[in-house]
């Protein structure tokens, strides 16, 4: 698992990589000029090279979803270990975890030796929001109609900026950290 660390070099924080055993708890979501991601039960907008970003930074690890995000996949996620959350029943399939509550995630998380990825929706995102290490936010430049999903506005507070990253022309993805108080 890769990690970073901070180091002073030249009066200004950087970002080295280093190996841990520790798992972080991360956040991924892309959102809109309003926060806005999703509408009608899906994500409003279809970005190949975001797509392919969350693969590649997801792969190998945990990822945690709510079941009405796990309805707009599919199948499993492959290669990852895919969590399902959800009051009700098992979702039926057996390559996949169905965990009732934060609480059970959490203590799963703990026996990981892999980062957890929290995937969303909104009302997993507003879940896991205390218990979040660090976020990676793709930011999509449009402002989507009708959308009915948001980001909880606050999502942020509490959290520095430490990388900045241009997935192509039109997008960026921004990489966040719970500030050392
Ligand atoms: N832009 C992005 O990056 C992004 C990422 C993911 C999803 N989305 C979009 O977000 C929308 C879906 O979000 P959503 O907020 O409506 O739904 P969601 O968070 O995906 O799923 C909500 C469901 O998850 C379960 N759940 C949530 N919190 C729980 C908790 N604390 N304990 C136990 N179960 C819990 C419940 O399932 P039960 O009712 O089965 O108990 C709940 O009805 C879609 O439009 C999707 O496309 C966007």
């Amino acid at each position: 698992m890769i990690r970073y660390v901070r180091a002073q070099v030249t009066g200004k924080h950087q970002r080295q990589q280093c190996s841990s055993t520790k798992m972080s708890i991360i956040g991924i979501v892309a959102i809109d000029r309003n926060f806005a991601i999703g509408k009608g039960g899906t994500l409003p907008w279809h970005y190949p090279a975001d797509m392919k970003f969350f693969k590649q930074t997801t792969i190998g690890n945990a990822v945690v979803m709510g079941s009405r995000t796990w309805q707009t996949l599919k199948r499993p996620l492959p290669d990852r270990m895919n969590i399902v959350l959800t009051t009700k029943q098992g979702i039926g399939v057996d390559s996949v975890v169905t965990l009732p509550d934060v609480k059970s995630v959490l203590t799963l998380a703990k026996t990981l030796t892999r980062d957890l990825f929290v995937i969303g929706g909104a009302q997993v995102y507003e879940a896991f929001l205390p218990h979040i290490d660090r976020w990676v936010v793709t930011e999509v430049p449009l402002s989507v109609e009708g959308a009915d999903t948001f980001m909880p506005a606050n999502f942020l507070e509490g959290f520095e900026l430490y990388e900045v990253r241009q997935l192509d022309e039109e997008l960026r993805a921004k990489f966040y950290e719970r500030s050392r108080t």
